[in-house]
Formats: C-alpha cells, structure tokens, sequence
C-alpha cells in the first residue's frame, strides 16, 4: 500500500457507540474522485471530522474502495454484514405479539439481533407467538443468538414500561432498538359525538402508551451510552385523512405520533439517539381486518387508493424497519417514512 494512503488508515479514535472509529482525511488521491477530471478536489480535510464518526467496521462505500490495495485481499461487500446488521443488538417492540409488531420483531431476529423483547396484553403469548419464537430460534445462519421474548404488559402504564426497559437493561446490558407498534383503532365514530371516554382511550394508547414506550427504551439507551434507534409506528392516517372513514380519534393520536418523533428526536440527538416514525398504508392485519372481514367492498376500494393496485402484508415492513433500527440508517433522525403503496401520491 502506498505510504500516503497508508497513513489514512483508521486512527485510534474509538467512540462511544458500539466502537466507532475515525478516519484520517483522505490524502489528494482518494479525494480526487469528488472533482472532474484535472482538477484538484474541494474537500477540504478538516472539514471530514465534522461529517461524524466513522464506524469500527469502517471504512465502507468508495472510502474503502480508495483504501484498497491491489496487493490487500480481495475485499468482500459490507453493506449486509455490517451496515444493515443488527449483530449483538438488543430490542424493545411493543405490540409484539401479533401483526405489524411481531414481524418487525422477527425481521430484527434475522437482522442478527441478540434478544427482542415484545410487549403486549396478553398474560401469555398465544400459540402463533410461540411458533414464531421457535422458528426464530430453529433459524440457522441469523448471525446473532436471535432470542425472541415476551413480556406481559399495558403500554398506558408509564411506571410498568419503564421497569420493563429497565429490568431489560439488567439482563442484556444493553438497548439499542425500538419499535413502538402497540395501537388501537376504532369503530366509526361521528366526530360531532364522539364521546370523551372512548377518545381518550385511543389517545392513551396511541399516544401515551407510544411515548412511555419510547421512555422505557430511550432510557436505557441514555443509561448504556451506545446511541440507538427509536421507531415510533404511526400511519398514513397521521398525514391524510382516510377517505370516508370517521376516524377522528385514530387520525388525531397518529397525527401527535408525527411531532412527538420530531421533538424526541431534536432532544435526544446530541445522545445519539435517533427518532424516526414509519407510517404504513393499508395492510391486513387483525386490527384493519376488523373492516375488511365483515366489509369485504373496502378490500377493492382501498386497493384502488394507492397507485399499486393493491393492500400491503406486514412482511413489506421487512427492510424498512431493518434499515431504520440499523446503521444503515445513522443519518436518519426525526424523519416520517411512509410505505403506503404510493397512497399519498394521489
Ligand atoms: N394494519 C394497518 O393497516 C396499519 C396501518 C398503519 C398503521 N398501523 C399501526 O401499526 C401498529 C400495529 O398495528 P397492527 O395492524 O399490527 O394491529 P394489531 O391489532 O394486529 O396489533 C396491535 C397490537 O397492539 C397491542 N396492544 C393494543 N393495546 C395495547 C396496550 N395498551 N398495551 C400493549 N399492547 C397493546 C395489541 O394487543 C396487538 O397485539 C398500530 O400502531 C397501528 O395503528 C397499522
């Protein structure tokens, strides 16, 4: 390796978050691929140390590439084994027990990920939770131990999530995910009678139990100093109104979803812990099934909302929540994503 390229090898400068390393500034060479042909690059060095830190595994993309020797072994591709990979990594999900929440969980199992906790209702885990536990565990070449958990609880309790995180933290010493996918919806109710009760209930849940959830995580993550991803689940419903559906209560705690993201995420940064909402379209899961299996028209009429032609399953969540709970994504932070089948489009 030339000696000028030599000297831009990782320095020693390992930080907080799961070993992260910086990189020397490149010398003119490797910048010379940002500028046309002939001319000297812009970049100016100094500069590099304020785009943040490099990870351990670094250096990645057309950095590594400008690294390389010829004389180096033949590299091999980072972006699945490193980046997207949630080895050794430590999840909280609630509403894990079922739906959107129980794929997601079992996408961070195969993400590499060393335990993911699902918090939900029931006092035990029915027997389809039991089956994806076992499948999870069965699974060879995951990359990580892949322990699927279950713990009993009700995202409205504030101190019971925070001793859920809490107690999480003890045992892995660690937390670096989230996903807050509890969430209820109701029946139609006429907005000029919708009763207080039953709308504080929705926002309880969809808002509250959201943020303790986010708390119960956000804190050990805070404790352990490693940064992290908080996934706050909202809807398209936060951002457009579904057509002929009276769904005020619904729309409205999807709405405070979108902010609360925002604001967590403008307050937590400096710790580096990044808040992202993922705002889904129409999927069949129990909770839209509970239209669509007693309404069968609203199947075609929702397909015909989005430009896809069609409904989504919850596996098409798969790679989204890989990307955001991973480092895939360091950059992403207060940020709505929205994967609803193009719905918003029209
Ligand atoms: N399915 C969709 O089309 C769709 C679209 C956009 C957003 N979402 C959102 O995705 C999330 C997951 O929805 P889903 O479709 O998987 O529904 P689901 O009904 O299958 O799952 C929701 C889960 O949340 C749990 N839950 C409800 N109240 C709780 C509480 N107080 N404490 C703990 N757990 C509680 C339920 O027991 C259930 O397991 C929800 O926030 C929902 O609003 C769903």
């Amino acid at each position: 390796m030339p000696p000028a390229l030599r000297s831009c090898i990782l320095t020693a400068n390992v930080g907080r978050r799961t070993g992260i390393a910086r990189l020397a500034p490149l010398p003119p060479l490797a910048r010379a691929h940002h500028c046309p042909p002939g001319q000297q690059s812009l970049l100016d060095p100094a500069n590099q140390s304020k785009t943040g830190e490099q990870p351990a595994y670094g250096p990645i993309g057309v950095a590594a590439a400008l690294h390389h020797s010829t004389n180096d072994p033949a590299p091999s591709p980072t972006l699945f084994r490193h980046e997207f990979s949630l080895a050794d990594r430590v999840a909280l999900v609630s509403g894990g027990h079922r739906g959107l929440g129980l794929e997601m969980a079992l996408a961070l199992i195969e993400a590499g990920a060393r335990a993911v906790y699902c918090v939900d209702l029931p006092k035990e885990p029915s027997d389809e939770w039991q089956k994806v536990r076992e499948y999870a565990a069965h699974m060879t070449n995951k990359g990580g131990e892949g322990r699927l958990e279950y713990v009993s609880g009700n995202v409205t309790d504030q101190a019971a999530m925070w001793k859920v995180g809490r107690d999480i933290g003890d045992k892995e010493g660690r937390m670096d995910a989230c996903i807050a996918a509890a969430g209820v919806l109701k029946s139609h109710t006429d907005c000029l009678e919708y009763p207080a009760a039953q709308f504080r209930e929705v926002m309880d849940v969809n808002v509250n139990g959201v943020l303790f959830t986010a708390q119960a995580a956000g804190r050990q993550m805070a404790r352990f100093g490693n940064g992290g991803s908080i996934v706050l689940v909202a809807s398209m419903s936060g951002s457009v109104t579904n057509k002929d559906h009276a769904w005020v209560s619904y729309n409205t705690s999807k709405s405070a979803v979108l902010q609360m993201a925002r604001s967590m995420a403008c307050e937590l940064g400096p710790k580096q812990i990044r808040v992202n909402t993922l705002s889904p379209g129409y999927i069949y899961t129990n909770l839209t099934a509970a239209y669509l299996d007693t309404q069968p028209h609203l199947l075609e009429k929702w397909a015909s909302l989005n430009p896809v032609g069609r409904i989504g399953r919850p596996d098409e969540l798969r790679g989204v929540i890989t990307w955001l709970t991973s480092d895939a994504s360091t950059f992403c932070t207060g940020s709505d994503i929205l994967v609803s089948g193009g719905h918003h489009s029209w």
